[in-house]
């Protein structure tokens, strides 16, 4: 009985432990923050509103906010590109 008890005290301490240990937060996409990545990792190129900025025009970006260049793409070219980019 005193076994069982002391068992059982041990793994639930084991499984506060872990879940204090474990990082969950990026299992869901929705915790994803899209524009923090923007911001991190695109703007340099594509500005914050995604007009372009002076060292995106040296490397030639488009103006994400023209409807026509967006019509003359795909959403598939789109994520391929953005993989890419
Ligand atoms: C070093 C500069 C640079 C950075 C940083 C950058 N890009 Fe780009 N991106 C470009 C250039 C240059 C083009 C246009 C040339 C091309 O389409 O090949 C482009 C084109 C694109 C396009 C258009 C594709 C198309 O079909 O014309 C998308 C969408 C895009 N980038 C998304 C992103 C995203 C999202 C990020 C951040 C994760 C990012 N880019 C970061 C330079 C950059």
């Amino acid at each position: 009985m005193r076994i069982t008890l002391r068992c059982m005290v041990i793994v639930s301490l084991l499984f506060l432990v872990s879940m204090f240990c474990l990082d969950f937060s990026n299992v869901y996409a929705n915790d994803i923050d899209a524009l923090e990545i923007y911001a991190d990792k695109c703007v340099l190129c594509h500005g914050e509103d995604g007009k372009d900025t002076s060292t995106g025009i040296d490397f030639g970006v488009k103006d994400f906010t023209d409807k026509e260049w967006q019509a003359s793409r795909t959403d598939d070219e789109f994520m391929h590109r953005i993989d890419n980019c």
